[in-house]
């Protein structure tokens, strides 16, 4: 188990590069594999999470080079030609690795298992499996088929699943492209209504990469592939939650002046920065651009003084791994904050609505927990101590970015989680100025 230890900042300045985002870097591998060709990778999250999907598609039969850690090549062999692997896909710890391959796995004519940590098997795949069965899929799990392992058991003699209309009950980005996946290699349109603007990355890739795929505001539709899908060379942004982290710290960090250049702008995950500037954060962003199909941009922090907010409804969806770290922010502005309609959270890695107030309490915050969310009161002093992370990365990154502007030491225990999403964490902040230590 290793740990951290953040010292008490006097301010952050400099220019980074956040690492690529998390949830393109899993998307680029996968449908890569589906398209016929080589398909060239630049900016990858060498993450735990994304590297978990990358061997997996390699025991699917999709050859991956890598050119370097953040650079990949991979030749695809079409829209049928992945193979069925010897042994169970171990998705680690990662939801999107899970969630997406089982809709891409489903339609195919062989057997898989997808397993994971205990945290991952103790995670909701009801939600996926539902709807895929209702394409016909032979979906197995425990729990009567809503925890993994989960065995997708397709046979050379299996029917090919049908398309659906389903109109999901939440808005999740996973479950979206689960059923999108699984439409296209069904034999029929499949259309998916989502309640709220879930991250839009499945549909902006297979878009570029020729796929079936129309959009009708909340209403997403594909066809069955008829070809096999058109390799792309893609650069991935930096992961805008990643970067929240650091944009939170050089608001509350007094005298920071923080550019994060190349960051992923994309509308539908663009909550936290929304949200901050709500409550008054001195946010500039330059340089706006397209790149691969996704918005990107820089960004300028400077320290401001804070004032709470109330948040929920579409709010939340755009930000929704974000709310550990805004619940942060919230703690140290001026007036009470609310968070509202954000029980998903209870869902993700931990139960992050039970964490983040648990954890922030014993820093001496005023947060109260509501079961959709949070109640924070403003203008708390944080204090130093040794928390730990639950093994959640976020919640790991959230507690170091506090120990910036807590009183004293505060040391992050079970830090070993945060490059799951964010490898160098700890050198980004060391970058910025901070006093980090890491210990074993
Ligand atoms: C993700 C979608 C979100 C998010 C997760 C990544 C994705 O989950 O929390 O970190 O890449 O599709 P849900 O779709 O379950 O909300």
């Amino acid at each position: 188990m290793s740990q951290i230890t953040v010292h008490r900042a006097k301010e952050l300045r400099g220019t980074l590069h956040v690492p690529g985002d998390k949830s393109i870097s899993h998307r680029a591998l996968m449908f890569a594999g589906l398209a016929k060709g080589t398909t060239s990778i630049k900016g990858f999250l060498n993450g735990k999470d994304c590297h978990a999907t990358l061997q997996i598609m390699g025991q699917l039969g999709v050859t991956i080079h890598e050119v370097s850690p953040t650079e990949l090549t991979i030749e695809g062999s079409g829209r049928n030609g992945l193979k069925e692997a010897e042994g169970p896909l171990d998705c680690d710890n990662s939801g999107t690795t899970m969630r997406l391959l089982a809709g891409l796995l489903s339609p195919q004519h062989f057997y898989s298992v997808l397993t994971g940590t205990p945290q991952l098997r103790s995670r909701p795949m009801g939600r996926i499996a539902n709807p895929l069965r209702e394409m016909g899929a032979i979906i197995l799990g425990r729990k009567g088929g809503l925890l993994a392992p989960l065995t997708l058991a397709g046979t050379s003699q299996s029917p090919q699943l049908r398309g659906i209309r389903y109109e999901m009950p939440v808005a999740s980005a996973q479950v979206k492209s689960a059923i999108l996946l699984a439409g296209l290699n069904a034999v029929s349109r499949t259309t998916v209504i989502e309640p709220g603007p879930a991250r839009d990355h499945t549909e902006r890739m297979l878009q570029s990469m020729g796929a079936p795929l129309t959009i009708d505001n909340h209403k997403i539709s594909v066809d069955p592939l008829t070809e096999s899908l058109t390799p792309l060379n893609m650069t991935i942004p930096g992961d805008i939650s990643s970067a929240a982290f650091l944009i939170v710290a050089a608001c509350l960090v007094e005298g920071s002046d923080v550019e994060l250049k190349g960051v992923g702008l994309n509308s539908t995950r663009m909550g936290i920065v929304t949200a901050l500037l709500k409550m008054g954060a001195n946010i500039e962003i330059a340089n706006e651009r397209v790149e691969g199909g996704e918005p990107v941009g820089d960004l300028r922090i400077r320290a401001s003084e804070l004032t709470g907010a109330e948040f929920g409804g579409r709010d939340i969806v755009t930000m929704i791994d974000e709310i550990p770290v805004l619940v942060l922010a919230a703690s140290q502005a001026k007036g009470q904050t609310v968070i509202r309609d954000a029980g998903e959270l209870r869902v993700k890695e931990s139960d992050r609505i039970a964490v983040t107030a648990e954890l922030l309490r014993s820093m001496g915050a005023d947060v109260e927990e509501r079961p959709d969310g949070f109640t924070v009161a403003g203008s708390s002093t944080i204090k130093g101590g040794v928390y730990d992370s639950h093994g959640d990365h976020r919640l790991a990154m959230m507690l170091a970015i506090a120990g910036l502007v807590a009183v004293g030491e505060t040391t992050v225990t079970s830090a070993e989680v945060i490059p799951d999403s964010y490898p160098g964490f700890e050198d980004a902040l060391r970058e910025l100025g901070a006093t980090v230590s890491a210990g074993g």
